[in-house]
């Protein structure tokens, strides 16, 4: 995580879904979006209503509502960055998106399923906010409706660990690094992000650093519990194991009460 002599080093909140949103999918190229999207549309079967409305929360440049669309879902998705929203546009003409805050967004009509990938759920970075968030998700459902979301536990945080992968692209050569950050009190959190480009003989370095929220998975649970009947499951979207209490990621799937 060092930089380079000669190099060009920005510190920032949020580049990567402002300025550097051009890049967010080569970031994420490694991600088995498809496996995802199936993952929650058998979730849904086992403990839904059977709706084909679907709403993705954080949604980004919109890979997973591309999915669910494909799998004949009417998909609609909600991010708070414009231009994560204008590239979701041009990956899904036929999707709505609109421009909200997770934890106070509304919409016109109730779905059946609500989404929200890649631990985005902690943007929603206090508490107090979380519970908005859960709230909001609660009323925007219809009976039966069906929300599903993965989160970490910050008592199970290594602070040392990062993933890192390089990437090829038009623009230069990318080096991606995220990790978690705990203090190891409190109910905050921070994802850092490195984001390296190298062309010619220059080399740029972005340092994000994205205030999210903290949270217990037994903390979590007893918010979720008022609105929901909540199952946790291992992080594993090619078979659906119960959480075995240990695994500091899981993935959550809560039908609305
Ligand atoms: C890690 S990206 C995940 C994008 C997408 N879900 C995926 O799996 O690739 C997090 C997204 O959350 C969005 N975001 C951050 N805070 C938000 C908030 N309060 N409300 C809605 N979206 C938010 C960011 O703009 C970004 O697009």
């Amino acid at each position: 995580m060092r930089d380079l002599p000669n190099t060009q080093v920005s510190m920032s909140g949020n580049a990567l879904y402002t300025d550097l949103s051009g890049y967010y999918d080569l970031m994420c190229a490694d991600i088995d979006y498809q496996a995802q999207s199936h993952c929650v549309q058998r979730l849904q079967q086992l403990f839904g209503n059977g709706g084909c409305h679907h709403l993705d929360l954080a949604c980004g440049t919109g890979p997973h509502v591309r999915h669910f669309l494909d799998a004949g879902y009417s998909s609609s998705g909600l991010d708070i960055n414009q231009p994560m929203l204008d590239r979701a546009a041009l990956r899904c003409p036929e999707a709505r998106f609109s421009c909200q805050d997770m934890c106070t967004f509304q919409i016109e009509q109730p779905v059946d399923l609500i989404t929200c990938f890649l631990y985005s759920i902690h943007y929603s970075a206090s508490i107090e906010r979380l519970t908005a968030c859960i709230a909001s998700v609660h009323a925007a459902l219809a009976s039966g409706g069906v929300f599903c979301f993965n989160a970490v536990d910050k008592q199970r945080i290594d602070n040392a660990s990062f993933v890192s992968h390089s990437a090829q692209h038009g623009d230069g050569q990318f080096r991606f690094s995220s990790g978690w950050y705990y203090r190891g009190e409190g109910e905050q959190q921070a994802l850092r992000l490195r984001i390296e480009r190298s062309q010619a003989q220059k080399t740029e370095v972005w340092h994000d650093e994205h205030p999210m929220v903290a949270v217990s998975f037994s903390e979590l649970q007893a918010l979720l519990a008022p609105y929901f009947e909540v199952q946790v499951l291992e992080h594993d979207y090619q078979r659906l194991l119960p959480w075995d209490g240990q695994s500091g990621n899981a993935f959550f799937a809560c039908t609305r009460r």
